[in-house]
């Protein structure tokens, strides 16, 4: 058995799911880099095949259990960790009953056929979402962080806090495993920059998730931290880029949209109120890019 203080034997082969959406596609290319070993699941076909491909549906457990065990042909190595990204990725997609069907079944079953084949790692997408995104309701204090409660507004937002949940269950039913819940900002990829600077017309139009962004290769970052993580038990993590969309500071964007809102910590000039401090003291996790790099 492996003791808190005692590293396990490193990961090396791991199911990525959602392989081929906006997230999935650059963690597998990053996992992939760092030497892993990636298994890539998901129930559409990659755009671009080089990484071993499965494709399943998660909502069937068999399915799931099959893949991650090494029991389909071709691809017979079972896995020593999984990250679970497939999901409906938003709000209104399709409907709430459908999105809640697919994301908690997906969830279910690979945490659950990950149990059986005792599977000590699991890092997952949670979401922004359930630190009370769109703020209709303000946020109780800035930047927000892990320190409250989960405060779904959404059914896709309830599932990610019931997922959350469902992750403290499995770690008590067993001691061994380490799950990482990654509240991932909304996934950017480089292209995505351009549409950056009209952001700053009108500071109420990304006022929903209080100026935040991730670059998808930061968010693939944190999900390889995730995968070296160690230390059994669940823990979750914000996990956005270091400053805002915005060109105006994190500031006066609270002052104005969010006045009487108590500001926790002294600002950077463009300082995400997304707290990160959380990942970057526990996970290491350090972003290395920004749309200020891209613009103009
Ligand atoms: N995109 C964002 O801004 C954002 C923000 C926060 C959290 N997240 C979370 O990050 C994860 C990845 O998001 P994304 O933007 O890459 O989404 P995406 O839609 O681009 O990719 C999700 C992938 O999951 C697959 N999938 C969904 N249900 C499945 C099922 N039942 N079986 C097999 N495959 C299934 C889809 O085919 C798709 O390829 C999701 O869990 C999402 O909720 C996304």
């Amino acid at each position: 058995m492996t003791s808190p203080t005692q590293p396990a034997d490193p990961v090396r082969r791991v199911a990525v799911t959602g392989s081929s959406g906006k997230l999935g596609r650059t963690v597998v290319a990053h996992l992939a880099e760092r030497g892993y070993d990636v298994l890539a699941l998901d129930r559409t076909r990659p755009a671009s095949p080089g990484t071993p491909f499965v494709a399943v549906d998660l909502t069937d457990y068999g399915q799931v259990l099959e893949a991650l065990s090494g029991g389909v042909d071709e691809h017979t190595t079972p896995v020593d960790a999984v990250v679970h990204l497939a999901a409906v990725p938003a709000p209104g997609l399709v409907t709430n009953a459908a999105t809640f069907a697919n994301n908690s079944a997906a969830t279910y079953n690979v945490f659950a056929a990950a149990r059986a084949l005792r599977i000590r790692s699991i890092v997952w997408a949670s979401s922004e979402t359930v630190l009370g995104l769109p703020f209709d309701t303000p946020p109780p204090y800035v930047p927000v962080d892990e320190e409250y409660d989960p405060r779904p507004e959404s059914t896709y937002s309830l599932n990610k806090a019931l997922e959350e949940e469902m992750a403290r269950h499995f770690c008590r039913w067993d001691p061994e495993l380490t799950m990482v819940g990654l509240r991932f900002s909304n996934v950017m990829d480089i292209e995505d920059y351009a549409a950056f600077p009209s952001f700053d017309a009108d500071a109420s139009l990304r006022k929903w998730n209080l100026w935040g962004y991730i670059d998808a290769r930061d968010g693939a970052q944190a999900v390889r931290l995730g995968l070296e993580r160690t230390v059994p038990g669940v823990e979750v993590f914000v996990i956005a880029n270091a400053d805002t969309v915005m060109s105006r500071s994190s500031a006066d964007l609270v002052a104005e949209v969010f006045p009487g809102v108590e500001v926790r910590k002294e600002l950077g000039e463009h300082e995400t109120l997304l707290g990160i401090d959380k990942a970057r003291r526990v996970l290491g996790y350090e972003p290395q890019h920004s749309w200020r790099d891209h613009a103009g």
